[in-house]
């Protein structure tokens, strides 16, 4: 993969530099900015040695010009956060756009509007590739979030455009998760939480062979207890995950690590804030009850797993954590992760938003931005928009 130091002198070249801006709005502004404080080291490095910036990035999955998807409100933040004045383009390609990129200066920065404006985007249509090679000298793929999508700003540009490398959060987020699975300090031990078995199958099986103990919290961990014969009342459970759990837990011993489940849980009798809720000292779960968390025995089990681990990977929460009664088991782990000596790596999605909601974000080894493109690396499906790097 090549990287800034592969790009030579940049100066005076137009850089088209695809981020990931898709970050969460409310009422029409920036919600969460952690994406673009992110890409921040390699707007500052490329400016610093002269490039002309033209940024790009996809935000939401409109399927026109939907007005409530611009990039506005995401130009107007990173302004303030990079204290540079930010030119918002009023497409993504065109001959308006074209003398834009012409007219900037060295430092200057340009935004392209949502790259989902462009039907192309999405197909990785050759023309639109084209024309956002047209706008460039040089392509540096910042995009980290985006880069399990084979589309035309995160694939087809970057055989168009030779001189082209992966930005500085996209080299890290790589280099880390490929070292999380290659070389971790020993024990390696991964939370993973969520809803569904199918949803995170493949990340099971690479972890039942690379890590030493994977520890399954959420409404996942339900299938599972179903699988070893206990009754889950109305917790979430499909048939399909159950089947999918029998057969990891019959594979059991072709594997290097070893898989734990809850032993105590916490129950409520609806999905609400104001439903009634007890703990239960085991995990058979009654009628008219479904687990929502998991309980004060299993925390404590599973955060002395974490603080003597050489490396932690946690992905998903352990219960419905955004209903305040059903936080704790995902608050204690989020805890012991960020106060885990070991090496600690937390992927994107509900985990990450976790940690920011208990202000914890900045409290572990590597944050990933990357939700579904961080879970396709570790299930070793190669990644489109880095593969085209090579
Ligand atoms: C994400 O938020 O996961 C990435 O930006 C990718 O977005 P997408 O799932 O709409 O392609």
């Amino acid at each position: 993969m090549r990287t800034l130091r592969d790009l030579g002198d940049v100066n005076g070249k137009r850089v088209l530099v695809r981020v990931d801006f898709n970050v969460p709005l409310d009422h029409g502004a920036v919600a969460d900015d952690t994406r673009i404080r992110a890409a921040l080291p390699t707007i500052v490095e490329l400016r610093r040695r002269g490039a002309r910036l033209v940024l790009a990035s996809h935000l939401g999955r409109p399927k026109d010009r939907d007005p409530a998807l611009s990039l506005r409100p995401v130009a107007d933040r990173l302004a303030e956060l990079s204290d540079v004045h930010v030119t918002l383009a009023p497409g993504v390609v065109g001959d308006d756009v074209g003398a834009l990129a012409e007219e900037l200066a060295p430092g200057d920065v340009l935004l392209l509007e949502n790259l989902r404006y462009e039907p192309g985007e999405t197909r990785n249509d050759p023309e639109l590739s084209d024309a956002l090679a047209d706008l460039a000298d040089v392509y540096v793929n910042d995009a980290f979030g985006a880069a399990h999508r084979a589309h035309a700003s995160t694939e087809g540009v970057a055989h168009r455009i030779p001189n082209h490398a992966a930005g500085l959060l996209l080299e890290r987020e790589v280099t880390t998760l490929r070292a999380l699975l290659d070389e971790p300090q020993r024990p390696l031990v991964t939370v993973l939480g969520g809803a569904k078995v199918s949803d995170k199958l493949a990340v099971i099986e690479r972890f039942l062979e690379v890590a030493d103990t994977i520890l399954i919290g959420g409404a996942m961990c339900f299938p599972f207890l179903a699988a070893r014969g206990h009754t889950v009342g109305s917790s979430l459970c499909e048939d399909v995950d159950v089947e999918l759990a029998e057969r990891l837990l019959a594979s059991g011993h072709e594997h290097h690590a070893s898989l734990e489940l809850p032993s105590d849980l916490m129950l409520a009798d609806r999905f609400a804030a104001d439903a009634r809720t007890r703990e239960l000292d085991g995990v058979d779960v009654p009628d008219g009850w479904m687990g929502v968390d998991i309980g004060p025995r299993t925390s404590a089990a599973y955060t002395a797993e974490i603080a003597r681990a050489g490396t932690v990977f946690w992905n998903g929460p352990m219960g419905a954590f955004e209903i305040e009664p059903f936080a704790a088991g995902t608050r204690a782990i989020a805890d012991a992760v960020a106060g885990a000596p070991g090496k600690t790596v937390v992927g994107g999605g509900d985990s990450a938003a976790a940690l920011q909601s208990f202000g914890l974000a900045d409290r572990v080894t590597h944050l990933s931005t990357g939700g579904g493109a961080a879970l396709e690396l570790i299930e070793g499906r190669p990644l489109p928009g880095v593969e085209a790097l090579s």
